[in-house]
Formats: C-alpha cells, structure tokens, sequence
C-alpha cells in the first residue's frame, strides 16, 4: 500500500505513477510534444518569479476560498479536461470527479474521456464541467453539447489550439494506438502492474465512453476509430463560439489562448472566460509559458472576464503566483493524473490537500491573509517581463 501521508509533492505522485500505472499511459501523460522544450518552460519559468515577503502582519486568518464564474470554490485550482484519464486507473474521470466535487472545486470531463458525460453524472451530486472539441461532423458536436445540458454541466470549454495534433515521440514509440495493440511487450507491462491490470478488468469503461454507442453506424471499436480520425475540423474559427454557446445556453470558456489579440476575439465573440494554456506543451513546442504571456493577456482583457491559467502548475506557491498576476484560478492536468494512477480518489483528494497547504502557508508568509485580493505587490521580481 501507499502511504499516501509520505506523498509531499506533484513529484512524489508522479514517481510512484510510474511503477503503478503502464509505461504506455503513464507517458502519454509525462510527455510533451516534439522537444518537449514548452513542457519544460511551463514549470522552469515559474522559478524566474520571486514572490515578496512581508512580516509583521496579523495572519491568523487566512482565506483562499473565492468563486470561478461566479460558482464559490475553496481554493482558486479546477481539474483540466484530459483525454483517457481512465487509462491512468480504472474510472479515473469518475474518481477525480468525486475527489474535486468533495474538494469544492470544479471537474472538467475531456471529450475524449473513457467516463461518459453520464456516467460521470449518474456517481456525482454536483456540476461539473464540459470539455469540447468541436468535430467536424457539426450534428454529433450539437449532440454533445445537448447532452453536456442535460447533465447540468455549469460550463462548456471549447478547446481551440488542439484542432490537429502536436506529435509526442513517446506515445509514438510505446506504440499507442486507438484500439489498443496486444503486443507481447505490452502484455509483459500489464505483468508487471497486475493491479493496474485487475482493476481495469473489472470495469466495463475501457473505450472513449462519449463517442461509443453515440456514432450511427459506428459499432466496432474498428469503425468508431476510423470514424474519429476523420474528425479533425480545421475550420474551427470564433463563430463556432456563439453557436456553442446559444446550443448550450451557459457559460462558454475558450481555452488555448496565448495571444492578446485571441483573448480579444474571444470575448468579441461571446466567451464568458478564458484559459491561457499551451496545452501542457502538448501542441505547439516553441510556444511560450503561460505563465510568461499570462501578464499582457490580463491586460488586454482589462477585467472583461475571468482568465484562468494552466500549464506547469505544480504547487500552490505556482497558484498564488499566476493569481498575483491576474489569474482568477489555475487548472492543473498531469498532476492530478499521477495522483490517480497512485491512489485513485484518495491519490487526487491527498494531492489537494497539498496544494492547499502550501497555498495557505505561503499567503501568510506573504503577509497576505486573502487569495481575492493578491496583486503586483506580491510579485517581487519577474524575469519573465520584457526590459523597457
Ligand atoms: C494526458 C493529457 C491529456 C489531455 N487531454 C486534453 C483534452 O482532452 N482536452 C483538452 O482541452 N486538453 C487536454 N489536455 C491539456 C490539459 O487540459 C491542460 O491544458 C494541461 O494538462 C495543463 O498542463 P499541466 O499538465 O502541466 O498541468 C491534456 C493534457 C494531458 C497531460
């Protein structure tokens, strides 16, 4: 058993994920694309910013709690859709739901989920949150979006920098395929990670739970494969926003901003908030951090909406760093996956209460006593900002 009170750190969970979870899907959470070189420098650049200490405050009261589209939440994180969450365990979305619901924070379900919309909803009390990538076949992405409704999801997240894919050399090398490939060193791998192995047995969700059943024409795993490959829309442009959002009739985020001009044409467009991510650097290697655009992004949306921030969040210092520079909140991904491939429910719920922790103590020693009202004093040096 893992001693889930020796975890400290995104670290420790993501060591003990890889002896636990198969070396196929524990890399195709571990990997960026290409290089790999704007998965580095999502974490590596949130060292280039110092926090500032204050003493002599009174501390003994702090609070982190706030609210992310108007919804009260107790810390300022969310769970970021990721496709496959139930490869790193068995259920994995249904799990991570469960711990962010009883966490109070929100739960985004990926498209490309293995736990379907409504089999999230069925073992959940409390909205969560929809992911889209909106496919080519416009009727199946309007089915979607009625269904993400009817399961009273609080937002939809259209993601717009993933309309065809940055390439990851591991996933390439382990031989990742939609079906699955039975080869003898996968079969060997599954030797070696039995309970891995057994749990996943013992669940029926081991395909994209959204799209099965749901495809006309559709029934083999073969057929659904083929149909969803031919899917990518690279027409996908800012109309798409208001149609997503008069068919869903809430909140629309637009996730996979980098550019000013972007989180413009996002809000020009209807988008209720917005996610400055890179995809975890996942898409476009080269890209900057988020953490080095997030500034002049806040700027140019100048208090129209919430920004939310993620990519290479690691601890709650991290957080209160994108939050002092105008993040509402951060998503994290890979975390929370190595802390489901380590302990499931449990694992996420521990990792949280981590990122609390840290949060907590480092607002005090900020001589800060309250996440909401964190600002350019708490930066003491960014080397990230262009020189004037
Ligand atoms: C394994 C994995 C799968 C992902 N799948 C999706 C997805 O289906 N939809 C999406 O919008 N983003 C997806 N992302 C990107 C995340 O939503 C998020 O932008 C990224 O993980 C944040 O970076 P972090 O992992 O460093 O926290 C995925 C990320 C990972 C690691």
């Amino acid at each position: 058993m893992v001693r889930l009170d020796r975890m400290l750190t995104v670290d420790d969970f993501k060591r003990v994920a890889e002896r636990r979870v198969p070396r196929m899907f524990f890399q195709y959470a571990d990997s960026g694309a290409y290089t790999e070189s704007t998965y580095r420098a999502n974490s590596a650049d949130f060292d280039k910013i110092t926090l500032e200490q204050r003493i002599g405050v009174d501390i003994t009261t702090r609070n982190l709690a706030t609210t992310i589209l108007g919804q009260p939440v107790t810390m300022p994180f969310a769970l970021a859709p990721t496709g496959a969450a139930g490869m790193q365990t068995a259920d994995g979305e249904i799990k991570a739901a469960l711990a962010a619901e009883k966490f109070g924070i929100p739960f985004t379900l990926s498209t490309v989920s293995i736990c379907s919309i409504e089999d999230v909803a069925a073992a959940t009390t409390r909205p969560f949150w929809f992911q889209l990538y909106v496919r080519k076949d416009r009727e199946f992405t309007g089915r979607l979006i009625d269904r993400a409704k009817a399961a009273g999801c609080a937002a939809i997240v259209v993601t717009m920098d993933c309309q065809h894919y940055g390439q990851r050399h591991k996933d390439v090398r382990n031989g990742l395929t939609v079906p699955l490939k039975f080869t003898p060193r996968f079969v060997a791998e599954l030797a070696l990670k039995p309970r891995w192995a057994l749990a996943m047995l013992q669940t029926p969700r081991r395909t994209f739970g959204n799209f099965a059943g749901h495809v006309p024409g559709a029934n083999t795993v073969q057929e659904l494969t083929a149909w969803m490959s031919q899917q990518d829309d690279l027409t996908l442009g800012w109309p798409d926003i208001a149609w997503v959002k008069q068919r869903f009739g809430g909140p629309v985020v637009v996730k996979g901003v980098l550019h000013p001009d972007d989180a413009r044409a996002a809000l020009a467009h209807g988008a209720d908030a917005i996610i400055v991510s890179n995809h975890g650097g996942r898409q476009l290697d080269g890209a900057p951090s988020t953490i080095r655009v997030l500034p002049r992004i806040v700027e140019a949306v100048n208090g129209r909406c919430e920004v939310y921030l993620d990519s290479g969040v690691r601890s709650g210092h991290d957080m209160l760093k994108a939050v002092a520079l105008g993040a509402r909140a951060v998503f994290i991904g890979r975390p929370f996956l190595y802390a489901l491939g380590v302990a499931g429910e449990a694992g996420v719920t521990r990792l949280l209460e981590i990122l609390r922790a840290e949060a907590d103590s480092a607002l005090g020693l900020m001589g800060e006593s309250d996440v909401r009202t964190l600002g350019a004093r708490n930066i003491h040096s960014n080397e990230l900002l262009p020189r004037t």
